[in-house]
């Protein structure tokens, strides 16, 4: 693998859209030798990977690149074959997803998990799960729970506000609209006061108007102090928000660093043709590729009108 394509954030150094570089910030996530395999097929295989403290990392990649697999397996959804990944300076292997959230570092999911048959606050005491242990509060000491819950009832009302969800509080969150859901998702998130978010895909399916909302929730997060990491097919997003960009292509990691550096990295649009690279193209249509790609990593334009539809290709 070429030089620049791995190695950790310090080997590179960027101004990101905090005003600091790059090399102020300490890792907060740190993988290694990750791999892992479905069958025949291996999904994730990333030699090193540093998420810095207090920046917005996009991790993008083409469909399939396995860029999902790979936060399943660093927030404890799925087991890698090998590999060792930390938080904090911790080792997460073999933790479950709800005592990673419990230490500051939670994801929410490509397809939105809310609960559509409960109502949104209920969906967002649910997120609150990652702290003290209900259920055996709730039997042993009743105050105690109770104390715990009118607190977590509060800090769900003021994330229901920021996030402009108040007055769909009693509703079912099955009534809610794609990019309603995302915020609801974002906001549950958030119950357990995390120092690291992980966003799946937080603009598919979100209509225009909310996105420009989700762009200032996101960047709000960073601006409280919290690292972001999030997997976007729209590159008006990462351009805009992102201090740090990884390229994922088939499991690995093939190149990092600020978004328009990135983006006019050949090896980065050569990995968004590679994915279809299964098949011979004529000449005409690898340069109808081609120009897409660039359009799609190099538009200077505002964010693409792309509501409720599917934003890859
Ligand atoms: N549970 C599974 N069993 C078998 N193969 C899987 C499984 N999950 C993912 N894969 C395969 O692993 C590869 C990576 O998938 P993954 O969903 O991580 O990609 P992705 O980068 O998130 O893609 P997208 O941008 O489409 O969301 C794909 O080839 C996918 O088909
Ligand atoms: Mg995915």
């Amino acid at each position: 693998m070429p030089a620049e394509a791995t190695g950790s954030h310090a080997a590179s150094e960027s101004v990101g859209t905090t005003g600091t570089t790059t090399r102020d910030h300490d890792a907060i996530l740190v993988g290694e030798d990750v791999i892992r395999r479905f069958g025949g097929l291996t999904a994730v295989d990333v030699d090193r990977v540093e998420v810095k403290r207090g920046l917005i990392t996009a991790l993008i990649g083409p469909n399939g690149a396995g860029k999902t697999t790979f936060f399943n397996v660093l927030t404890g959804f799925d087991q890698p074959d090998s590999g060792s990944w930390s938080f904090n300076g911790r080792s997460l292997k073999g933790m479950p997803p709800y005592k990673v959230a419990r230490l500051g570092m939670v994801r929410t999911f490509q397809l939105t998990k809310v609960l559509a048959k409960l109502s949104v606050i209920e969906n967002m005491r649910l997120g609150a799960t990652g702290q003290r242990g209900e259920s055996m509060l709730s039997a042993v000491f009743p105050t105690l729970w109770r104390s715990q819950e009118k607190i977590n009832t509060e800090r769900a009302d003021t994330l229901l506000q920021r996030f402009n969800l108040d007055a769909k509080r009693e509703d079912f969150a099955g009534s809610l609209s794609g990019g309603q859901r995302k915020l609801l998702e974002m906001a549950r998130a958030l119950m357990v006061d995390p120092d690291l978010i992980m966003l799946d895909e937080p603009m598919a399916g979100v209509n225009p108007a909310l996105k420009q909302s989700l762009l200032g929730h996101v960047k709000g997060l960073r601006d409280e102090g919290r690292t972001v990491l999030f997997v976007e097919h729209d590159m008006d997003m990462v351009r805009d928000i992102s201090d740090w960009v990884i390229v994922m292509a088939q499991g690995k990691i093939v190149a990092q660093g600020p978004p328009l550096e990135v983006m006019a990295n050949p090896k980065v649009i050569d990995a968004y043709l590679g994915a279809h690279h299964d098949s011979d193209l004529s000449v005409e249509e690898e340069e109808a590729r081609l120009e897409k790609v660039r359009e799609r990593l190099q538009a200077k334009t505002g964010p693409r009108d792309r509501e409720d539809g599917d934003p890859r290709e």
